[in-house]
């Protein structure tokens, strides 16, 4: 009996998928097919996958060539594939030319003519019409929003707009898309938003946007203020747009991973988080010149408060900041320690931009505990210990480049109606980190306050 073997996604099934099957269950008597899970799409960078794992595997049983479905989920499986099922033939579609020939020393590898004009990214794009997207700020995360927005498919950079010409006529220059100092105009071209300006204008910028119809993805942290997130967030849910707030963590694979592990109990009950993230910036930053909205808390706090809320829950019962300020009064190195009702939970997060620290999140729990190290915030790497010292278990995940693909990639499955990731940063979560920092406001100015008294 001669055994043939192929792999891929079959997202959106179609008739250039229903044809290679057709032509590779011919190559022999028993064909198998290896489907793609969604993790492994995801780290070789094929984000918007639509179908579930189940609906692909029950349109390839439908076509009645498949002998048997088997799941696909790392990469270096086909080599062991073929050894565990004694393949004969190995075979897929002439786009993958030259990729596979490394298989020939075990087996026969046929490249089958792909068919024409038609693919599930053209489906992809079909259904649910590219979205063209534009920037608000021309600043440093904005910069890197564009080269990673090409790698996701559906959406397109529209223009940016800043209402300083010269930056505008820049950053548009360099990148190849339309600048606009006029923000009706800017609407104008298109069908949702990245805002990526200084933390107070983001409030003005995401009611504006709402207003002209335009879903928003906006960089963390979205507010600064409790009230103004409800706001918002009803505003959105009232004119049927998707608001998203762009804590990247939040949205990367390893974190999501690492979560799942975490709430399943293999370390127990989660007793306590400790979250590190620190940066040192250039002087001349605004983070570390602005001296109203900059500092270590504004600009790190979301990171490091994310996995709190994730793990111990949006139920703080106290929240107590101390932080290490210049002579402007300047944050440089901020903790905020919290509690939980009934002494079930407590956290500490520290950041800082002046204050260089390891950066790293522990997860401790009744049975073990988990450590990721810098940068935690970008989570590629975890191990789970136990009291027993030899006993550890290491997981990794793929980071693909500045990890915003999966942000933007969510933020597009959203607004396509698709909704499989409004869990990874809810709305409630949102509004709850909108709060805290609500409240670290207040405390630094009741700090600093007293201190000029003081003098
Ligand atoms: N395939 C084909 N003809 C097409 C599309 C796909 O022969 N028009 C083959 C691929 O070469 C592969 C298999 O079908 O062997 C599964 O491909 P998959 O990557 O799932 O489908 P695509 O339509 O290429 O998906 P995408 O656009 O997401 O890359």
């Amino acid at each position: 009996m001669i055994k043939v073997i192929t792999y891929g996604t079959f997202d959106l099934f179609h008739e250039g998928h229903y044809r290679l099957l057709q032509r590779a269950k011919a190559l022999g008597d028993y064909l198998i097919v290896g489907v793609t899970t969604e993790a492994y799409d995801k780290t070789r960078g094929k984000l918007n996958v639509v179908d579930s794992l189940t609906t692909r595997i029950e349109n390839i049983k439908k076509t009645g060539f498949a002998d048997e479905v088997i799941i696909e989920e790392a990469a270096g499986q086909k080599f062991n594939d073929i050894k565990k099922y004694h393949i004969d033939v190995f075979t897929v579609g002439s786009d993958w030319v030259g990729c596979f020939d490394y298989l020939r020393d075990y087996c026969k590898v046929v490249y089958l003519e792909r068919t024409k004009n038609i693919s599930s990214t053209m489906l992809r794009e079909q259904n649910s019409r590219i979205q063209r997207i534009g920037i608000i700020g021309t600043g440093r995360i904005a910069q890197r929003f564009i080269p990673e927005a090409k790698l996701v498919s559906g959406i397109s950079t529209q223009g940016v707009y800043n209402p300083h010409e010269e930056s505008v006529r820049e950053f548009a220059g360099k990148w190849e898309i339309n600048g606009y100092t006029d923000l009706d105009e800017f609407y104008e071209t298109i069908d949702s938003v990245y805002i990526a300006s200084p933390h107070e204008t983001h409030y003005g910028y995401i009611k504006s946007a709402l207003e002209h119809g335009k879903h928003v993805l906006c960089e963390k942290p979205m507010v600064l203020q409790k009230a103004q997130a409800e706001e918002l967030f009803e505003y959105a849910e009232m004119r049927g747009r998707i608001l998203f707030e762009g804590i990247k963590t939040a949205y990367c694979p390893g974190f999501t991973r690492l979560l799942g592990i975490a709430c399943s109990g293999t370390i127990g009950n989660i007793r306590n988080v400790e979250a590190c993230f620190t940066k040192l910036e250039k002087p001349d930053s605004r983070e570390l010149t602005d001296l109203s909205f900059g500092g270590s808390f504004t600009e790190l706090g979301s990171y490091v408060m994310f996995p709190v809320l994730k793990l111990l829950g949006e139920n703080i019962e106290d929240i107590r900041f101390d932080s290490i300020r210049d002579e402007r009064g300047l944050d440089l190195f901020t903790r905020a320690v919290m509690t939980y009702p009934g002494n079930m939970g407590m956290a500490t997060v520290t950041c800082g931009l002046g204050v260089k620290s390891e950066g790293r999140l522990l997860i401790a729990g009744t049975k073990g505990y988990i450590v990721v190290e810098a940068p935690w915030w970008k989570t590629s790497y975890f191990e789970v210990h136990y009291e027993n010292q030899d006993e550890v278990e290491k997981y990794s995940e793929r980071f693909l480049g500045d990890g915003l693909r999966y942000e933007i990639s969510d933020f597009l499955t959203m607004i396509n109606g698709v909704g499989k990731s409004g869990f990874k940063l809810t709305r409630s979560e949102s509004i709850t980190l909108a709060g805290v920092m609500e409240e670290f406001m207040r405390c630094a100015r009741k700090s600093m306050d007293f201190d000029i008294r003081l003098k």
